[in-house]
């Protein structure tokens, strides 16, 4: 046997083991190619990320230097028949909410926003971190950007990111890329997450779980829009997270979750005529 055909194979094994871990090193991960949409603002923020992240920075204790004092508390209570009404009373208005994609460009007192986002951030929040901020948009010149921003990304969404199954799961909601609302609508709130606190001295702070409290703000915030009277949808635009936070010139620790347009529901609205899941498929009573 010569010397070359001893080699050769070998060299070729070889060859391949080189190539095979480049092609690995420079592939996607698997998640990363099922979901090409995913952008700066939708990467690992969960807590373990974010200490990892903070490992080499300043970070302080949530409550540090917080003496916070406990003090009575007496909830009101009802009778059980004021329950059982109050709690009907609640259902029946929440099951009256719909998203609504065609707003009224009829004004709405700035003070009914304020209250409602008063009522927002009352949410419960992860170590009472309060990780959020509600930009309040009534400025058309920014709504203007702001829909541009949103309908380029859109199309992109629709004609591109989105697979198959995405687009024709929303065939019957009949949403588009064209989001005229976010011209009308009196007001724009952009929820964004503070996936850190950044304190006076530069110091960070750890917001643990941000994206579930924020999220609770938002379901609050819809509650009180119901009880309000106005309608909103709920919107999370792909990958337009970092330019609308340019653009709002919020800091780097935020990040965009909701784009809600505000208003009261225009004149000819409609609705899909969509059912909910009756109590039996949502309860389990152990
Ligand atoms: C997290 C989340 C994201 C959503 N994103 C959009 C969106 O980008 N565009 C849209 O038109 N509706 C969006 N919706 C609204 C849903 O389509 C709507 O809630 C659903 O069809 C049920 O209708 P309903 O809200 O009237 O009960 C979103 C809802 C949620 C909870």
């Amino acid at each position: 046997m010569s010397v070359v055909s001893v080699l050769t194979p070998v060299l070729v094994l070889v060859l391949c083991l080189v190539m095979g871990f480049l092609a690995l090193r420079g592939r996607r991960s698997p998640a990363a190619a099922a979901k090409p949409w995913v952008d700066e603002d939708l990467r690992d923020d969960s807590e373990e990320a974010q200490l990892r992240e903070g490992e080499d920075e300043e970070w302080v204790d949530v409550n540090e230097e917080k003496e916070v004092a406990h003090v009575p508390y007496s909830p009101q209570r009802h009778s059980h028949e004021q329950m059982l009404q109050r709690s009907l009373d609640f259902y029946e208005l929440m099951n009256r909410r719909r998203s609504v994609r065609f707003i009224s460009p009829e004004p709405v007192p700035l003070v009914v926003v304020q209250n409602v986002i008063r009522a927002a951030g009352t949410a419960p929040s992860g170590a009472h971190t309060e990780p959020w901020t509600f930009v309040v948009v009534s400025d058309p010149d920014v709504k203007h950007r702001i829909r541009l921003i949103v309908e380029e990304e859109e199309e992109v969404n629709y004609r591109q990111r989105m697979g198959d199954k995405w687009v024709s799961d929303l065939a019957p909601l009949r949403t588009n890329w064209i989001k005229e609302y976010l011209d009308v609508a009196p007001y724009l709130i952009l929820v964004f997450k503070q996936t850190y606190g950044i304190l006076a001295d530069n110091k960070k702070r750890t917001h643990y779980y941000n994206e579930i409290s924020v999220s609770i703000a938002c379901g609050l915030l819809l509650a009180a829009l119901q009880n309000a009277g106005l309608v909103t949808v709920t919107s999370t635009p792909l990958n337009c997270g970092p330019k609308l936070r340019l653009l709002l010139e919020r800091p780097l620790n935020e990040k965009l979750l909701m784009l809600l347009p505000v208003g009261y529901a225009a004149e000819d609205a409609t609705v899909p005529d969509l059912q909910r899941k009756p109590l039996p498929d949502i309860m389990v009573h152990i």
